[in-house]
């Protein structure tokens, strides 16, 4: 969840980390702190609140610096408070951590007893004690490296600074994400590649259980038992350019706009066009033994657990087979029917969703085969997976998932049709159901970009329901966990109550919250649900409900019975259509939250990446 990055180099650093915790900003951003190592003194500056409140602090690190290290934290222990922030400093030693010692308790009672004096409620201080005791028995910082992880239990991306060893970073990873950069007289570490862009593309992945160090001119990487780890840095593909927010006033509104050009890309990789085939090398189906396939469970956490439920609805109509979607943080602790006839395939935009991983690992050892539908390239549900199909839908950094929600539809849609196919499930209509849903596909881009540049209208309507304190969204089929999709969009920026349900439930219950105060966004695309569709809305006009209708263009009929109506491009498939009707409703709740003058990319409370449970 916090966000870490470090520099050790011949450049003054103070700023080059500062810039650096603002592109890591999305993973926490409750309070913040810098420190630096310079002539054998460590300085360091902590702020409480966004990293604004940091930078004028910044002029109080020494300017000469050449290394350091930053923190932006998501508190999960101890108030967001300056005193809680990291680095925290003990004599010589200063410590950044992300993740969660759940063993803390025990650990700090004991170190307390040996006389220890806390500063602060975080966890993270037990690890700075720890390892300063540790550091006292041993003598040396690598040695008691080793010493110290033996005793924690949980998560950790850790960077440690030792006064007495000047240009030297460690960087010790269990469980939490963490890169290292590899620059040319130079070397950093971050949270994520996102951070590092700007200054290399040269990226070392850390795995569980290993710890590295940085100089200058070298990253020596090892695992906790002291044995050399051989790691070649990868290159990245992302720009530092695409990470940036390119003229729009939200990251989260460009990244709506830049959906038409991900679904180009995305199709242009995975499937080919012309010749109404797939390209199995892409999806990764080409790395499973489908014919062991028997079920498919899907697990996922939040955008990415609702863009499931439309991939489920995809499983079951193309390859025919029994599927089920699931919360992560709800299956990992349960005991699933699963077995090596599973398979398991986990969404995650940023593939360290912590639930999501663990759902990854507890099914590999249960036999299954696991495929991850995932945005960051080498993050750790990808490594732990069998196949992966990559959306490659570039950086996401608004904290609410747009772009990465549509190109994981998008991702299910090829992913279920391939597989499909290739298992020969689609039963004497195959050839026919694909012709139609490449030509489907061929006009996605276009339609896309349609309903990206209606945003006016919608803009205009989101003016009458910015003020509302409750609102439902409706609908049936794939439509339903895009109208549950909808409210999560609208409730985690703008911060109105919004609850999405199915059409064919409202009469079960959440009817009765039904006035004319309540605006109700109905999905009501031409679909095979379409007639059923505008009974359960007109149920709601007789119970004076506002309708704003999301529908086709030339539907008068639908039309005639909302207050707003949002034409929405239609494109003649049940599923695909998912990826159009959610995008007035992105717009709708960017709208509504701007209006309201919320923090669109950064809502409180929330992180972009939850590496912890
Ligand atoms: C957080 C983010 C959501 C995201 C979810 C799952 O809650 O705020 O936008 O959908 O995590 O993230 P993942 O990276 O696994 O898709």
């Amino acid at each position: 969840m916090c966000g870490v990055i470090g520099y050790v180099g011949s450049k003054p650093c103070a700023r080059l980390i500062f810039d650096g915790l603002k592109r890591l900003e999305y993973r926490g951003y409750d309070s913040a702190g810098i420190a630096v190592l310079d002539h054998g003194k460590i300085d360091l500056v902590k702020a409480e609140g966004k990293l604004v409140h940091l930078e004028p602090r910044l002029v109080e690190l020494p300017g000469g610096a050449t290394m350091g290290m930053g923190h932006t934290r998501w508190a999960t222990h101890g108030a967001p408070t300056a005193r809680n922030a990291h680095p925290h400093l003990h004599g010589d030693l200063v410590i950044i951590h992300n993740g969660i010692i759940e063993n803390y308790r025990e650990l700090k009672e004991q170190l307390i007893k040996s006389g220890v004096e806390f500063k602060s409620d975080t966890d993270t201080e037990v690890v700075l004690h720890q390892l300063h005791a540790d550091l006292d028995r041993k003598g040396d910082l690598k040695t008691a490296i080793m010493e110290t992880v033996k005793h924690l239990r949980g998560a950790y991306a850790i960077g440690i600074i030792h006064a007495r060893d000047p240009g030297k970073i460690y960087v010790v990873k269990q469980g939490s994400p963490v890169v290292l950069g590899a620059g040319n007289g130079e070397n950093f570490f971050g949270s994520d590649a996102l951070a590092l862009l700007p200054h290399t593309n040269r990226a070392v992945f850390l795995m569980d259980g290993e710890f590295a160090c940085l100089t200058a001119d070298s990253i020596d990487v090892w695992d906790f038992s002291g044995k050399p780890v051989r790691r070649d840095p990868q290159v990245l593909n992302w720009s530092a350019a695409s990470a940036d927010k390119q003229g729009f006033k939200h990251y989260m509104l460009k990244e709506i706009h830049e959906q038409p050009a991900v679904m180009s890309s995305m199709l242009s990789r995975l499937v080919d066009l012309k010749s109404n085939s797939f390209v199995d090398k892409e999806t990764g189906i080409d790395a499973l033994d489908l014919g062991r396939v028997k079920n498919v469970a899907i697990v996922a956490c939040g955008t990415a657990h609702y863009a499931g439920q439309i991939g489920r609805y995809m499983i079951e109509e193309f390859v025919r087979l029994p599927a089920n979607v699931e919360l992560a943080s709800e299956f990992r602790y349960r005991n699933p029917c699963i077995d090596s006839s599973t398979l398991l395939i986990a969404v995650s935009q940023s593939g360290e969703t912590a639930d999501t991983l663990a759902c990854v690992k507890h099914a590999s050892e249960r036999g299954c085969q696991v495929m991850s539908v995932c945005n960051v390239r080498f993050s750790s549900i990808p490594r732990a997976s069998d196949a992966v199909l990559y959306m490659e839908a570039g950086p996401e950094v608004g904290v609410a998932s747009t772009k990465a929600f549509t190109a994981m539809v998008l991702s299910f849609y090829i992913l279920s049709l391939a597989i499909g196919e290739k298992m020969g499930r689609m039963g004497p209509q195959a050839h026919a159901r694909l012709e139609k849903s490449f030509d489907a596909m061929r006009r996605l881009p276009s339609l896309v970009d349609r309903a990206v540049n209606a945003a006016g209208v919608i803009e205009e309507i989101s003016h009458k329901i910015y003020e509302s304190q409750n609102m439902l969204f409706i609908g049936r089929g794939a439509s339903f966990p895009v109208a549950t999709e909808g409210a999560l969009k609208l409730k985690e920026i703008s911060y109105i109550h919004a609850e999405g349900y199915a059409g064919g439930e409202l009469k079960h219950g959440p009817i009765a919250l039904v006035d004319r105060h309540m605006p109700v966004v109905s999905i009501a695309p031409r679909d095979s649900q379409y007639e059923k569709m505008i009974s359960n809305i007109e149920e709601v006009c007789a119970r004076q409900g506002r309708i704003i209708g999301v529908g086709d263009l030339e539907d008068d009929r639908f039309r005639s019975i909302c207050e707003h109506y949002i034409p929405c491009p239609q494109v003649d498939d049940d599923h695909l259509q998912a990826i159009l009707s959610v995008i007035p409703l992105q717009l709708l709740a960017y709208y509504a939250a701007d209006m309201r003058g919320t923090d669109v990319d950064q809502p409180r409370n929330l992180a972009k990446s939850v590496t912890v449970e």
